[in-house]
């Protein structure tokens, strides 16, 4: 009996496998183990059980991609316990799933009547239900208005106001069960349109009103070669969609859980690599710093109020829970006349309540704003048009946040008081420190006189006795206090005690050093328990307090990433501050590149590998890491090798430990190298992400070259490295920059990548250069086409570019007066 029954259901599949293709009719029946595979192989559609379930629901996975992505799921809520589900276009023309009793269990809901209808699964993943006979090929119902937790590339995320349906993604429960979490991430209409996540009805995310080319707070999403973002509004469907320009790229968007994923396929690895997500950092939390407070990541708190406010709740505010937000200092006076103050850099504020007029410019929006007394803030409606059209708030402003790089300008209405006495402060504070610093000067010189006069008397006194204060008995003999010892226990921070470090690196003995840079003198030593450290002694023209100075290790110790030297904890004593690094055995990637004599162990798989390294490991700091941060001195001596020769940057954070508050767009202090720095930063004192991009830049550039960017020689000229490299571009020699010491096998092909990257980063205009997750994009696609770069910034520390043309290419260059003539 049981045999013959098997029989059947086998001669039954026999009779239904006979079935093929990508379309079902009326007449066809998908029984589970049958599939739809569209019409380019791309797309299968089929019974699946997901992860460890045993449970069986329909849906859709790729077909080329080896490790099963489920992208749609009809049945989400309901699955079928066993493999007699089928699925069958019924008497009305729906899809409908039924399970093994015939019992309808999922169904599309479509209302008109066909007389011929047809399912079909497209290439672009897209599962419809259409009309035959129709010649305008519309859909009756589509899977891409019915999404899951995956947004494909051409896919709507929206509405479809004609139809008053809404299309939007909802994370699957766990990676075992695809029904309905509790996540759900859709466009609200009210307002200027924005997206929101959320987490059962509470926002946890926001990326801001569609200003033109980009979301408002995702200033890094732009259309590039690749894929390219846009956002549809009109009478019949506002929708945000996003198309992939280059098909030999796989990407797609999901919501998985709390997080808002962008993943690409690399069949090198044949996994899908996370190059995007949000919230990223802390001020992504919606509201983190409540009404009139905005976060900026880069700042410690992050959470400042806007000018002319002060925390609603200080001693909250002070124990770092901006969520109270800020409120005026000095009430508002619309008869007397208020004015507005500018903040750049901003994501807009929460919309949902602002009023959006498109046709009018920004002085009419300001006019409009400063009429009406109810109005408290206004900002430009469309960035990408130069500053165009009109968003103004009346209610308080909730969830700002400044970017380093990206945002917009926004105007907030203040008193005019505030802003008057916010200019006759300014005044003031100029007179005193014009005072003070004359004072100083006098101060200094009589002090120099009396210095100098008193050195002369006893040179042997101060100067030589004060490194003695580190020397080994003075350090034995001083115990710390029952109370700083207490303290050292309860912090998280990684402690050092000092006599381990004065044992392991044999008390700073000088044989150990084992390098020197900007901020200190870095020693090798051995733990007794026999692992190897580096000491990094920090010179003490930091200009932090204590404090701080835990507070940005704790943070930096908390980065770690494979291609980040891991730092290990601090020691801090007296004056002295140490950061305690894991050992790399190959030291610094300039001891090896740089020398004839080592430089053929590092092949070009190798430095191709390092290279990626390299930009992995920065894209963690730029963009991954909870803490944005920019590194300021990228350079090959501040790149480490280990064992393997994996790279892992050093010294990333130190800028923010030796910055202080400067961790803005603009800083006094330029701290870097000269040959690796952007032009904006050498000359300007401008950084962003850019400037570190630069740096990379010049990095692979070497790294290709195996020559320093600063003193290579041709024909008896200094010229730098970039200028060199821009000429054999431009002459279409370009090869001929690759190291000859090299030989061997490599790939042509990788090396031209990488060169043309190398000068795609070190192009002149910030706004030129990628960012590093594109970088790390165009280093791992195969098929991928760069643009031409353009001319790179030639700065090398005493010139600024065409200067420094002029003088090492003296005559007969052709592309010099070109360059010259710009
Ligand atoms: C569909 O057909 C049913 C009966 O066959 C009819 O009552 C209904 O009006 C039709 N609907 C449309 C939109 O034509
Ligand atoms: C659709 O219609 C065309 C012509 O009317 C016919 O040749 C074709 O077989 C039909 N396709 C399906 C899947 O029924
Ligand atoms: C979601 O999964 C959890 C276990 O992870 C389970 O307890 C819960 O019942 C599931 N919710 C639904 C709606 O299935
Ligand atoms: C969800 O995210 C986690 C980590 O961010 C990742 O390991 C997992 O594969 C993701 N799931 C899906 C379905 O992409
Ligand atoms: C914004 O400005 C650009 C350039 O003028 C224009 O193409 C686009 O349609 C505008 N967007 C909106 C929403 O008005
Ligand atoms: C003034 O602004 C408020 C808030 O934005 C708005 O509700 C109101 O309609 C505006 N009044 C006029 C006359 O524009």
């Amino acid at each position: 009996m049981k045999t013959f029954l098997l029989l059947l259901l086998f001669l039954s599949n026999l009779f239904y496998n006979s079935f093929a293709g990508d379309t079902l009719t009326p007449n066809s029946l998908l029984k589970d183990g049958q599939t739809l595979i569209s019409a380019g192989g791309f797309f299968k559609l089929g019974f699946f059980s997901p992860g460890s379930s045993t449970m069986k629901y329909l849906g859709i996975w790729y077909m080329k991609i080896p490790v099963q992505t489920v992208v749609w799921v009809a049945n989400r809520d309901i699955p079928l316990s066993d493999s007699l589900g089928s699925l069958k276009i019924g008497e009305t023309g729906n899809l409908i799933l039924s399970d093994g009793l015939q019992r309808p269990i999922w169904s599309t809901t479509a209302t008109s009547n066909l007389s011929n209808p047809i399912a079909q699964l497209l290439d672009n993943g897209n599962f419809v239900l259409r009309n035959n006979d129709s010649i305008s090929e519309s859909y009756i119902w589509e899977s891409f208005y019915n999404p899951s937790d995956t947004l494909l590339p051409g896919m709507k995320l929206g509405w479809n106001l004609k139809a008053g349906l809404e299309s939007k993604l909802t994370t699957w429960n766990n990676s075992n069960d695809p029904s309905n979490g509790d996540y759900t991430f859709n466009l609200d209409l009210s307002g200027s349109p924005e997206m929101f996540l959320r987490h059962g009805s509470q926002i946890i995310y926001r990326n801001g009103p569609w200003t033109g080319f980009q979301f408002s707070g995702e200033p890094e999403m732009d259309s590039n070669s690749y894929i390219s973002f846009d956002f549809i509004s009109n009478q019949d469907e506002i929708y945000y969609t996003y198309k992939v320009i280059d098909s030999s790229v796989t990407f797609r968007l999901v919501l998985n859980q709390s997080q808002l994923q962008r993943y690409i396929w690399y069949d090198s690895v044949s996994s899908w690599s996370l190059y995007w997500y949000v919230p990223r950092d802390q001020c992504d939390s919606y509201a983190e710093c409540g009404p009139y407070g905005f976060c900026n990541s880069n700042y410690s708190p992050v959470c400042r109020c806007v000018q002319g406010f002060k925390p609603k709740n200080p001693q909250n505010w002070n124990l770092r829970d901006g969520s109270d937000g800020c409120v005026r200092v000095t009430k508002l006076d619309c008869e007397k006349g208020d004015g507005f103050l500018k903040m750049n850099g901003i994501k807009l504020p929460d919309t949902t309540k602002a009023i959006v007029i498109q046709s009018i410019s920004l002085e009419e929006c300001r006019l409009r704003c400063l009429k009406n007394c109810s109005c408290l803030a206004y900002a430009s409606a469309n960035i990408s048009a130069g500053g165009t059209g009109c968003i103004t708030w009346g209610t308080e402003l909730i969830d700002l946040k400044q970017f380093i790089d990206g945002g917009q300008d926004f105007y907030i209405r203040l008193a005019a008081s505030e802003l008057k006495g916010n200019s006759k402060k300014k005044h003031i504070i100029i007179i005193v420190v014009v005072i003070f610093s004359m004072l100083m000067l006098l101060l200094g010189s009589i002090g120099y006189c009396f210095w100098k006069n008193k050195k002369m008397k006893n040179i042997t006194g101060y100067w030589r006795n004060k490194p003695r204060q580190l020397s080994f008995d003075t350090v034995i003999t001083g115990h710390l206090s029952d109370d700083e010892e207490s303290r050292r226990q309860n912090t998280d921070l990684p402690l050092f005690n000092f006599e381990t470090i004065l044992i392991a690196t044999e008390n700073f003995l000088i044989a150990n050093k084992i390098g020197e840079g900007g901020f200190g003198i870095v020693y090798k030593g051995k733990l007794v328990e026999g692992q190897e450290i580096a000491v990094k002694r920090l010179s003490k023209s930091s200009l932090q307090g204590l404090e701080e100075f835990k507070n940005e290790v704790k943070l930096i110790a908390k980065l770690q990433h494979i291609n980040l030297v891991r730092l290990l904890g601090c020691c801090i004593q007296g004056e002295e501050n140490m950061l305690v690094y894991e050992y790399m055995q190959n030291r610094s990637l300039d001891t090896i590149i740089f020398d004839k004599a080592r430089s053929p162990l590092l092949s070009w798989p190798i430095r191709f590998k390092i290279i990626i390294g390299i930009a992995r490991g920065l894209v963690y700091l730029h963009q991954d890491s909870r803490f944005r941060i920019i590194h300021r001195d990228l350079k090959a001596s501040n790149i480490l090798l280990d064992k393997e020769m994996n790279p892992k940057i050093s010294d990333f954070g130190l800028a923010r430990i030796f910055g202080g508050e400067d961790t803005n767009a603009y800083t006094k202090r330029v701290m870097g190298t000269y040959g690796y720095m952007s032009p904006e930063y050498a000359m300007d004192g401008i950084f962003s992400v850019k400037s570190d991009v630069f740096s990379f830049g010049v990095l692979v550039l070497e790294i290709v070259s195996g020559k320093k960017n600063k003193g290579i020689h041709i024909s008896d000229e200094r010229i730098n490295l970039l200028a060199y490299a821009w000429n054999l571009w431009k002459e279409g020699k370009i090869l001929e920059l690759f190291d000859a010491s090299l030989g061997g096998s490599y790939s042509e092909l990788e090396v031209l990548r990488c060169i043309h990257l190398g000068l795609f980063c070190v192009q002149e205009r910030a706004d030129d250069r990628p960012s590093m997750p594109l970088v790390l994009l165009m280093l791992s696609g195969a098929n991928v086409v760069l643009p031409q770069p353009k001319n790179p910034g030639f700065w090398d520390g005493e010139r600024s570019s065409e200067m420094k043309m002029s003088w090492s290419f003296s005559a007969n260059d052709m592309s010099v007066t070109k360059l010259e003539g710009r």
